[in-house]
């Protein structure tokens, strides 16, 4: 059969496309977007069968009344590939040094992180649709979905050097004594080891909220070891807290990290990176344009805020909005609760402003505002040329779930160096 016109990349991965045919996104963008990027090397194998499939289905749509073939779908396949470019703002590099997966992926942290460093990312996985937009828009890869599910797990090609995770710290509880692979079952951290175990990696590289190092009594971190230690088989040393405003941005924020390494690679040091001397303040990474009147608080809202941590003070529960001046440092972004209030800032660059309706009640006179998505940007270190395709909630979301990428990177170098790739 052939067919009069190539079917496109954006028709086999546009929206419309995406909602006629529900059933056949959950896995088809992925791994059309996947094999795309590793068509060269023989990851794409893990690949190709629901690239084709996913090509398949676009072709059925688009030509309802011919009757499409696999080899049909194959051939368009191989066409887009001549199509294809890499044109995104952070695409692989040309020449990759090393191969890493991107678990939890939110918005590519980690991945902008080991890019940087030479490293080409051939599995990634996050299931919140508003990220993986965010990601596609800027690395030109859907990410698979939950990684739970088996069927997620089988797409992830061997070989690959270094796993990458941000695993949510969710609160899991042990239910064996031994504290061992089994007992944590059920958690998203069973996953991650799953994985470790039956990819062997040479290295793993995880994150985590402080929190983890005391959660239940310290037990949940001591598993974790204890899994990537006896039950797999990794030299593990001491978790570490990192900060991220020892690594180039001025953000305050406090994250633990692990590493390990295959112990038949015969490692038996390492050491985390040490705090950089380049201190950085908000005002480094100010907006220098004025911003939009809508990230500027209402008067009401503001005097609530005022109020509410008068009446709070007294009880000394740290609730209330914090004002971060530009000489000082935000704190750590967080996606809810008073995340946004408590890295207001000081702008009174808002100079003729009138009332406005996109806000409720007339903009503060003294100038305060939240700091914008763009500003989180920063202060996570994302360069400018990251796209933020998402509303303004989905980004605050987005940026309070990621990584410090120069404390990550930071890191990441001495793992290279650790198993010899430099
Ligand atoms: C702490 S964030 C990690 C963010 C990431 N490191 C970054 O730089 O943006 C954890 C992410 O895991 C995702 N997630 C949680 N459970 C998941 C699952 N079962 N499968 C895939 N992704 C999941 C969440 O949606 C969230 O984006």
């Amino acid at each position: 059969m052939i067919l009069k016109e190539n079917i496109t990349f954006e028709e086999v991965c546009g929206k419309t496309f995406k909602i006629r045919v529900v059933e056949a996104s959950e896995y088809g963008q992925a791994a059309l977007t996947h094999y795309l990027h590793n068509y060269q090397d023989k990851e794409s194998e893990f690949y190709r069968k629901e690239a084709i499939q996913h090509v398949k289905r676009a072709l059925e749509y688009k030509y309802p009344m011919v009757d499409i073939t696999s080899t049909a779908a194959e051939t368009a396949l191989q066409l887009m590939l001549f199509d294809f470019k890499d044109d995104v703002p952070f695409p692989s590099p040309e020449s990759p040094k090393f191969k890493f997966i991107d678990l939890f992926a939110g918005i590519g942290g980690f991945r902008i992180a080991m890019q940087n460093l030479g490293g080409k990312c051939v599995f990634s996985s996050e299931w919140d649709e508003q990220a993986k937009k965010t990601y596609k828009t800027n690395f030109g890869e859907v990410p698979f979905g939950d990684i739970t599910k088996e069927e997620t797990k089988s797409f992830i090609p061997d070989n690959f050097d270094i796993l990458c995770a941000g695993f949510p710290c969710q609160a899991f509880s042990i239910a064996g004594k031994r504290g061992g692979f089994e007992d944590t079952r059920g958690t998203l951290f069973f996953d991650v080891a799953d994985i470790i175990n039956r990819k062997r990696p040479k290295a793993v590289f995880l994150e985590n909220v402080k929190g983890l190092i005391n959660h239940d009594r310290g037990k949940t971190l001591r598993t974790i070891l204890n899994v990537l230690r006896e039950d797999l088989g990794y030299y593990v040393p001491d978790p570490q807290i990192i900060n991220a405003k020892d690594f180039g941005v001025p953000q305050n924020r406090e994250r633990v990290f692990i590493v390990g390494f295959r112990r038949d690679l015969g490692i038996n040091s390492f050491e985390y990176p040490k705090p950089l001397s380049i201190k950085l303040s908000f005002s480094d990474i100010k907006e220098k344009e004025q911003v939009s009147v809508k990230y500027y608080l209402s008067e009401t809202y503001l005097n609530t805020l005022i109020n509410h941590k008068n009446r709070h003070a007294s009880k000394g529960n740290g609730f209330g909005f914090e004002i971060i001046q530009d000489s000082g440092v935000a704190n750590a972004l967080v996606c809810g609760g008073m995340g946004r209030e408590r890295n207001l800032v000081v702008d009174d660059r808002l100079k003729d402003f009138k009332p406005v309706t996109r806000i409720k009640g007339e903009v503060n006179r003294k100038g305060i505002r939240r700091m914008t998505p763009r500003e989180w940007a920063r202060l996570q270190g994302f360069p400018d040329k990251f796209i933020i395709p998402v509303s303004d909630a989905s980004a605050y979301k987005q940026f309070g779930n990621s990584v410090a990428i120069p404390a990550i990177q930071e890191t990441a170098k001495i793992i290279l160096k650790t198993i010899g790739i430099d």
